[in-house]
């Protein structure tokens, strides 16, 4: 799976996200109030304009009731009907009969006439205390509209009736309309932006501000994992994260300590074993030392006390290569001994080495040679590691090949490297083995004989190779034989 790029990461962030959610929704809460605002805006320009003309309608009556009783369609009626749209041609006057409805406009011709108007919105304009703005469906041409009414006597019989003037209200606009033209509403539109701008500004980095602090908590607990153990968080505030921080700070310092308690003990159990296996080479000598002496002392006729003895010592070697092992892995292991790094030549390592297994490989009719094309070649590693490390591969190697077989140490330059192998044509290794051959006191089938190894050889190998920042790798082909590689620096 591929690595977010940079871009990626930062707009899977929490702070991206909780800052695309805040914009969002801050974007969204300003245009439904600016939204909601603008239809106010239309209410309350038609409120003001009723309140100022509440007894606009009242002061008609006194223009109109004279002529009225002579009639609505009068001429004295029309005359100072038509003088008082002259006036104010924004008005549409009516007269209304007791239940609301039209019995005769002015005005617009004779529109709206026989048309019913809400008697409880008259009501409520003349009531003590009406909840303004209140609006009437006007005559005529229908949609609701504010307006302003007064009772009248009408004609001769005075019967009760409702002078009705519907006030033209200019007062819805657009919001392009209500920047170019009121100043309020300019200012207004300002005020709502600085605060719009302001409130993103101060979101953003009170996000940034929480978010850093997580992040710095994400970073530290990331290199905790990495095995920086001394990662602690200095808590700013007693917050959730502040909380987090002191909690991640505490469980640190636990691991740390028992980290500590492990590493102590992993270290007094290795010098515990080191002590052991180096204590044991001198009884297991001089018990060696006792037992050959008897052993010669035999006459020949005493077979069994021989064969007794022959255990005995058979026994006796196999502890003391077990404890050798032990001591050697203890010392190996884990960066307890520095290494000491000599600059040597190969080859003659190598020779030497061939040289000691001279009478083991005679003996088993092996063949074992040495290869390096370069003998001049030097290595920069711990000479009695490597040592070691070729002594247990050559001695696995000569264990498991037949009589007739070959074993070869080989070397060669390579990238800067000596790639060092010791390969046999013996027995081989099966590829459920291979994995597990490195591996503390494994040891397979064919290697479980009596008086043989004690399976901690190739696990040595495999730590002195990783001591010298290299790796040891097995090849091998069941019945064709095994390859065991690794490299060392050249100096
Ligand atoms: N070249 C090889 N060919 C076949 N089998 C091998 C080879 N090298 C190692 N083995 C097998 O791998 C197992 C582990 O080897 P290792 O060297 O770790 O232990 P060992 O030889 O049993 O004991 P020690 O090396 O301590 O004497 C052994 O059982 C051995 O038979
Ligand atoms: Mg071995």
């Amino acid at each position: 799976m591929s690595r977010p790029g940079r871009a990626g990461r930062l707009f899977r962030s929490l702070y991206a996200r909780l800052a695309l959610v805040y914009l969002a929704s801050l974007i969204v809460m300003s245009l439904g109030t600016a939204w909601i605002a603008v239809g106010q805006f239309d209410h309350l320009g038609r409120e003001w304009l009723q309140r100022s003309q509440l007894n606009l309608a009242s002061n008609l009556k006194h223009v109109l009731e004279a002529p009225l009783s002579a009639g609505v369609d009068s001429a004295g009626t029309n005359e100072a009907a038509k003088r008082i749209m002259t006036i104010n041609p924004a008005l549409s006057l009516y007269v209304l009969d007791a239940h609301g409805k039209v019995i005769d406009a002015y005005g617009h011709g004779k529109c709206g006439v026989g048309q019913t108007i809400s008697l409880t919105a008259i009501h409520e304009l003349l009531s003590a205390m009406p909840m303004l703005p209140v609006y009437a469906t006007v005559p005529c041409h229908g949609g609701k509209n504010v307006f302003s009414a007064a009772p009248v006597t009408i004609g001769p019989a005075h019967t009760p009736g409702y002078l009705f003037v519907v006030l033209e209200a200019k007062t819805h606009m657009s919001m392009v309309g209500m920047w170019q033209t009121s100043s309020i509403s300019r200012s207004l539109l300002i005020a709502g932006g600085v605060a719009l701008l302001l409130s993103a500004g101060l979101g953003l980095l009170l996000f940034a501000l929480l978010t850093r602090r997580f992040s710095r908590l994400t970073r530290a607990v990331q290199r905790f994992a990495r095995g920086d153990y001394s990662q602690r968080i200095e808590p700013v505030a007693d917050d959730e994260i502040g909380q987090a921080s002191r909690a991640f700070n505490e469980l640190a310092a636990t691991i740390e300590a028992q980290l500590g308690a492990l590493r102590e003990n992993d270290r007094q159990r290795r010098e515990l074993v080191a002590n052991l296996s180096h204590d044991f080479r001198t009884p297991l000598t001089s018990l060696r030392g006792y037992a050959q002496q008897l052993r010669a002392g035999l006459s020949s006729t005493e077979h069994n006390q021989r064969e007794q003895l022959d255990a005995i010592l058979n026994n006796v070697s196999r502890l003391s290569h077990l404890a050798d092992q032990l001591s050697l892995l203890a010392r190996v292991d884990v960066s307890e001994r520095p290494l000491r790094i000599d600059t040597f030549p190969f080859a003659e390592l190598a020779h030497d080495i061939a040289g000691k297994f001279g009478p083991q490989a005679h003996d088993a009719g092996v063949a074992l040679s040495v290869e390096c094309a370069d003998t001049t070649l030097q290595v920069a590693a711990d000479l009695e590691m490597i040592d070691r490390a070729l002594t247990n591969l050559v001695d696995n190697a000569l264990r498991a090949t037949a009589p007739g077989g070959r074993v070869q140490i080989r070397a060669h330059a390579e990238a800067g490297d000596l790639a060092v192998s010791v390969i046999d044509d013996g027995v081989g290794l099966s590829a459920e083995e291979l994995p597990l051959v490195t591996q503390r006191f494994y040891r397979t089938a064919s290697g479980r004989t009596p008086g043989d190894g004690t399976g901690l050889g190739l696990a040595i190998v495999a730590e002195i190779c990783e001591r010298h920042d290299s790796r040891l790798t097995l090849v091998s082909t069941p019945g064709a034989g095994t390859q065991a590689n690794f490299r060392l620096a050249l100096a």
